[in-house]
Protein backbone atom coordinates (compact mmCIF):
# COMPACT_ATOMS: atom_id res chain seq x y z
CA UNK A 1 0.00 0.00 0.00
CA UNK A 2 1.47 3.50 -0.83
CA UNK A 3 1.21 5.79 2.50
CA UNK A 4 -1.19 4.92 5.21
CA UNK A 5 -3.89 7.55 4.15
CA UNK A 6 -7.51 6.12 4.44
CA UNK A 7 -9.50 6.83 1.03
CA UNK A 8 -11.53 9.34 1.70
CA UNK A 9 -16.01 8.91 1.42
CA UNK A 10 -17.19 7.02 -1.53
CA UNK A 11 -13.35 6.01 -2.59
CA UNK A 12 -12.49 2.01 -2.22
CA UNK A 13 -9.58 -0.09 -2.66
CA UNK A 14 -10.65 -3.34 -2.37
CA UNK A 15 -8.79 -6.01 -1.41
CA UNK A 16 -10.66 -8.91 -1.60
CA UNK A 17 -13.58 -10.08 -4.41
CA UNK A 18 -15.97 -10.20 -1.44
CA UNK A 19 -16.25 -6.89 -0.45
CA UNK A 20 -16.69 -5.93 -4.18
CA UNK A 21 -20.04 -4.71 -5.94
CA UNK A 22 -21.46 -7.20 -7.64
CA UNK A 23 -21.59 -4.28 -10.79
CA UNK A 24 -18.23 -4.17 -10.68
CA UNK A 25 -17.27 -8.02 -9.92
CA UNK A 26 -16.27 -8.26 -13.72
CA UNK A 27 -13.93 -5.29 -13.53
CA UNK A 28 -12.59 -6.29 -10.25
CA UNK A 29 -10.83 -9.96 -12.40
CA UNK A 30 -8.84 -7.48 -14.71
CA UNK A 31 -7.87 -5.07 -12.06
CA UNK A 32 -3.96 -5.38 -13.27
CA UNK A 33 -5.09 -4.77 -16.63
CA UNK A 34 -6.19 -1.54 -15.55
CA UNK A 35 -3.27 -0.55 -13.05
CA UNK A 36 -0.43 -2.91 -12.52
CA UNK A 37 0.23 -1.39 -9.29
CA UNK A 38 -3.57 -1.99 -8.24
CA UNK A 39 -2.41 -4.04 -5.01
CA UNK A 40 0.00 -0.71 -4.25
CA UNK A 41 -2.78 0.76 -3.43
CA UNK A 42 -4.65 2.06 -6.17
CA UNK A 43 -8.00 4.04 -5.42
CA UNK A 44 -11.45 4.06 -7.39
CA UNK A 45 -14.89 5.21 -6.73
CA UNK A 46 -17.13 2.59 -8.02
CA UNK A 47 -18.52 3.99 -10.93
CA UNK A 48 -14.59 4.87 -12.02
CA UNK A 49 -14.08 1.33 -12.67
CA UNK A 50 -16.20 1.07 -15.97
CA UNK A 51 -14.78 4.11 -17.46
CA UNK A 52 -10.72 3.88 -16.92
CA UNK A 53 -8.65 3.06 -19.63
CA UNK A 54 -6.89 -0.27 -19.05
CA UNK A 55 -3.10 0.32 -18.68
CA UNK A 56 -1.28 -1.26 -21.44
CA UNK A 57 -3.86 0.71 -24.36
CA UNK A 58 -2.86 3.96 -22.06
CA UNK A 59 1.00 3.16 -22.39
CA UNK A 60 -0.23 2.79 -26.08
CA UNK A 61 -2.26 5.89 -26.74
CA UNK A 62 0.28 7.58 -24.64
CA UNK A 63 3.12 6.60 -26.91
CA UNK A 64 1.57 7.17 -30.34
CA UNK A 65 0.66 11.08 -29.35
CA UNK A 66 4.18 11.22 -28.23
CA UNK A 67 5.70 10.38 -31.20
CA UNK A 68 3.19 11.97 -33.93
CA UNK A 69 2.38 15.71 -31.78
CA UNK A 70 4.41 18.53 -34.14
CA UNK A 71 7.21 18.76 -32.16
CA UNK A 72 6.68 22.38 -30.75
CA UNK A 73 3.30 20.86 -28.65
CA UNK A 74 4.94 20.15 -24.77
CA UNK A 75 1.76 20.36 -23.11
CA UNK A 76 -0.69 17.38 -22.83
CA UNK A 77 -4.19 18.37 -21.68
CA UNK A 78 -6.43 15.53 -20.64
CA UNK A 79 -9.67 17.28 -20.13
CA UNK A 80 -11.17 13.89 -18.43
CA UNK A 81 -9.17 12.47 -16.21
CA UNK A 82 -10.87 10.69 -14.67
CA UNK A 83 -9.23 7.87 -12.15
CA UNK A 84 -6.21 8.77 -14.28
CA UNK A 85 -5.09 6.12 -16.40
CA UNK A 86 -4.27 8.11 -19.07
CA UNK A 87 -3.17 10.95 -17.07
CA UNK A 88 -0.73 8.46 -15.27
CA UNK A 89 0.61 7.36 -18.59
CA UNK A 90 1.26 10.68 -20.26
CA UNK A 91 3.07 11.23 -17.32
CA UNK A 92 5.23 7.74 -17.01
CA UNK A 93 5.87 8.82 -20.82
CA UNK A 94 8.35 11.77 -20.28
CA UNK A 95 7.81 13.41 -23.48
CA UNK A 96 5.94 16.17 -21.63
CA UNK A 97 6.88 19.36 -20.15
CA UNK A 98 3.83 18.85 -18.01
CA UNK A 99 0.53 17.87 -17.93
CA UNK A 100 -2.37 19.47 -16.83
CA UNK A 101 -5.46 16.92 -15.68
CA UNK A 102 -8.98 18.30 -15.29
CA UNK A 103 -11.54 16.26 -13.66
CA UNK A 104 -15.27 17.15 -12.39
CA UNK A 105 -15.77 15.00 -10.03
CA UNK A 106 -13.88 15.88 -6.30
CA UNK A 107 -13.91 11.78 -5.66
CA UNK A 108 -13.01 10.97 -8.90
CA UNK A 109 -10.13 13.77 -8.82
CA UNK A 110 -8.18 12.60 -5.41
CA UNK A 111 -8.23 8.85 -6.94
CA UNK A 112 -6.73 10.14 -10.15
CA UNK A 113 -4.12 12.16 -7.52
CA UNK A 114 -3.22 9.45 -5.12
CA UNK A 115 -2.91 6.82 -8.02
CA UNK A 116 -0.52 9.59 -10.10
CA UNK A 117 1.52 8.78 -6.23
CA UNK A 118 1.32 5.39 -6.34
CA UNK A 119 3.33 5.43 -9.81
CA UNK A 120 5.39 8.35 -8.79
CA UNK A 121 4.11 10.60 -10.89
CA UNK A 122 2.53 13.17 -9.22
CA UNK A 123 5.28 15.85 -9.73
CA UNK A 124 4.81 15.79 -13.12
CA UNK A 125 0.74 16.75 -13.42
CA UNK A 126 -1.05 19.91 -11.89
CA UNK A 127 -4.91 19.23 -11.44
CA UNK A 128 -7.98 21.08 -11.73
CA UNK A 129 -11.19 20.06 -10.21
CA UNK A 130 -13.77 21.40 -12.35
CA UNK A 131 -15.81 21.53 -15.90
CA UNK A 132 -13.19 20.89 -18.66
CA UNK A 133 -14.41 23.08 -21.20
CA UNK A 134 -14.91 26.08 -18.23
CA UNK A 135 -10.34 25.63 -17.17
CA UNK A 136 -9.59 24.87 -21.07
CA UNK A 137 -10.91 28.64 -21.54
CA UNK A 138 -10.33 29.81 -18.51
CA UNK A 139 -7.33 28.87 -16.89
CA UNK A 140 -5.38 26.90 -20.14
CA UNK A 141 -5.62 29.47 -22.81
CA UNK A 142 -2.39 31.20 -22.59
CA UNK A 143 -0.96 27.47 -23.20
CA UNK A 144 -3.45 26.76 -26.35
CA UNK A 145 -0.43 27.06 -28.83
CA UNK A 146 1.73 24.41 -27.10
CA UNK A 147 -0.73 22.10 -26.00
CA UNK A 148 -2.16 19.06 -27.58
CA UNK A 149 -5.65 18.18 -25.93
CA UNK A 150 -6.59 14.30 -25.43
CA UNK A 151 -10.36 13.49 -23.87
CA UNK A 152 -11.83 10.18 -22.78
CA UNK A 153 -15.57 11.36 -22.29
CA UNK A 154 -17.86 9.37 -20.49
CA UNK A 155 -20.06 7.33 -23.18
CA UNK A 156 -22.91 7.37 -21.53
CA UNK A 157 -22.35 3.92 -19.51
CA UNK A 158 -22.03 -0.16 -20.54
CA UNK A 159 -25.14 0.53 -22.93
CA UNK A 160 -23.14 1.69 -25.85
CA UNK A 161 -21.77 -2.05 -25.96
CA UNK A 162 -25.41 -2.96 -27.51
CA UNK A 163 -24.85 -0.91 -30.52
CA UNK A 164 -23.25 -2.24 -33.51
CA UNK A 165 -22.32 0.88 -34.75
CA UNK A 166 -22.44 3.67 -31.95
CA UNK A 167 -23.99 7.02 -32.56
CA UNK A 168 -21.35 9.63 -31.59
CA UNK A 169 -24.36 12.39 -31.91
CA UNK A 170 -26.17 10.67 -29.39
CA UNK A 171 -22.84 10.27 -26.84
CA UNK A 172 -24.39 11.05 -23.57
CA UNK A 173 -23.27 13.59 -22.44
CA UNK A 174 -21.24 15.62 -25.16
CA UNK A 175 -21.50 14.50 -28.62
CA UNK A 176 -18.80 14.33 -30.87
CA UNK A 177 -19.78 17.64 -32.55
CA UNK A 178 -19.89 19.54 -28.66
CA UNK A 179 -15.91 18.12 -28.26
CA UNK A 180 -14.60 18.61 -31.49
CA UNK A 181 -16.06 21.93 -31.61
CA UNK A 182 -15.54 22.90 -27.98
CA UNK A 183 -11.91 21.36 -28.32
CA UNK A 184 -10.60 23.14 -31.77
CA UNK A 185 -11.43 26.27 -30.65
CA UNK A 186 -8.67 25.83 -27.87
CA UNK A 187 -5.76 23.38 -30.28
CA UNK A 188 -5.92 22.35 -33.72
CA UNK A 189 -4.56 18.82 -31.99
CA UNK A 190 -7.25 17.02 -30.77
CA UNK A 191 -7.28 12.97 -29.40
CA UNK A 192 -10.73 11.65 -29.14
CA UNK A 193 -11.04 8.19 -26.87
CA UNK A 194 -14.16 6.79 -28.24
CA UNK A 195 -16.12 3.39 -28.75
CA UNK A 196 -14.53 0.84 -31.10
CA UNK A 197 -17.68 0.72 -33.05
CA UNK A 198 -17.79 4.69 -33.58
CA UNK A 199 -19.67 5.13 -37.14
CA UNK A 200 -16.71 6.31 -39.06
CA UNK A 201 -18.52 8.11 -41.30
CA UNK A 202 -19.98 10.44 -38.68
CA UNK A 203 -16.07 11.07 -37.75
CA UNK A 204 -15.38 11.47 -41.40
CA UNK A 205 -17.66 14.39 -41.39
CA UNK A 206 -16.13 16.41 -38.47
CA UNK A 207 -12.82 16.81 -40.59
CA UNK A 208 -12.22 19.96 -42.85
CA UNK A 209 -11.38 19.45 -46.42
CA UNK A 210 -9.21 16.76 -47.25
CA UNK A 211 -7.16 16.50 -44.31
CA UNK A 212 -5.51 13.66 -42.66
CA UNK A 213 -7.20 12.47 -39.46
CA UNK A 214 -5.77 9.39 -38.49
CA UNK A 215 -7.88 6.89 -36.48
CA UNK A 216 -6.04 4.48 -34.50
CA UNK A 217 -7.45 1.35 -33.30
CA UNK A 218 -6.17 -0.06 -30.14
CA UNK A 219 -6.37 -3.97 -29.05
CA UNK A 220 -5.37 -6.08 -25.68
CA UNK A 221 -5.04 -9.53 -25.53
CA UNK A 222 -6.96 -9.88 -29.29
CA UNK A 223 -9.46 -8.03 -28.30
CA UNK A 224 -10.84 -4.91 -29.59
CA UNK A 225 -11.20 -1.88 -26.67
CA UNK A 226 -11.45 1.28 -28.59
CA UNK A 227 -10.29 3.87 -31.16
CA UNK A 228 -8.76 7.01 -31.36
CA UNK A 229 -8.51 9.69 -33.91
CA UNK A 230 -6.11 12.46 -34.45
CA UNK A 231 -7.28 15.34 -35.40
CA UNK A 232 -4.55 18.04 -36.09
CA UNK A 233 -1.20 17.65 -37.83
CA UNK A 234 0.17 14.09 -35.95
CA UNK A 235 3.12 12.88 -38.29
CA UNK A 236 2.70 8.66 -37.76
CA UNK A 237 5.68 8.23 -40.45
C1 LIG B 1 -14.36 7.80 -19.16
S1 LIG B 1 -13.93 8.65 -17.72
C2 LIG B 1 -12.23 9.02 -17.96
C3 LIG B 1 -11.33 7.85 -17.62
C4 LIG B 1 -9.85 8.15 -17.63
N1 LIG B 1 -9.35 8.36 -18.96
C5 LIG B 1 -9.09 7.00 -16.97
O1 LIG B 1 -8.38 6.27 -17.66
O2 LIG B 1 -9.21 6.86 -15.74
C6 LIG B 1 -14.70 10.21 -17.92
C7 LIG B 1 -14.54 11.15 -16.73
O3 LIG B 1 -14.93 12.46 -17.12
C8 LIG B 1 -15.49 13.12 -16.02
N2 LIG B 1 -16.25 14.25 -16.56
C9 LIG B 1 -17.48 14.23 -17.15
N3 LIG B 1 -17.80 15.46 -17.58
C10 LIG B 1 -16.75 16.27 -17.29
C11 LIG B 1 -16.47 17.63 -17.52
N4 LIG B 1 -17.36 18.43 -18.14
N5 LIG B 1 -15.28 18.13 -17.13
C12 LIG B 1 -14.37 17.35 -16.49
N6 LIG B 1 -14.59 16.04 -16.23
C13 LIG B 1 -15.75 15.50 -16.64
C14 LIG B 1 -16.30 12.06 -15.31
O4 LIG B 1 -16.49 12.41 -13.95
C15 LIG B 1 -15.39 10.83 -15.51
O5 LIG B 1 -14.56 10.66 -14.39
Amino acid sequence: MSGEEDPPLDVHHYEHRGKVPWDIQNYWSQRYDLFSKYDDGVWLTDDAWFGVTPEPVATKIADDIARAAPPERKILVDAFAGAGGNTIAFALSGHWKRVYAIEKNPAVLRCAQHNAEVYGVSDKITWFLGDCFDVIKSQLKDLAPYSVLFASPPWGGPGYRSASVFDLRTMEPYSLTTLYTEYSMFTPHVVLYLPRTSDLNQLARTVKGDRPAPVMHYCMRGASKALCIFYGNFQFS
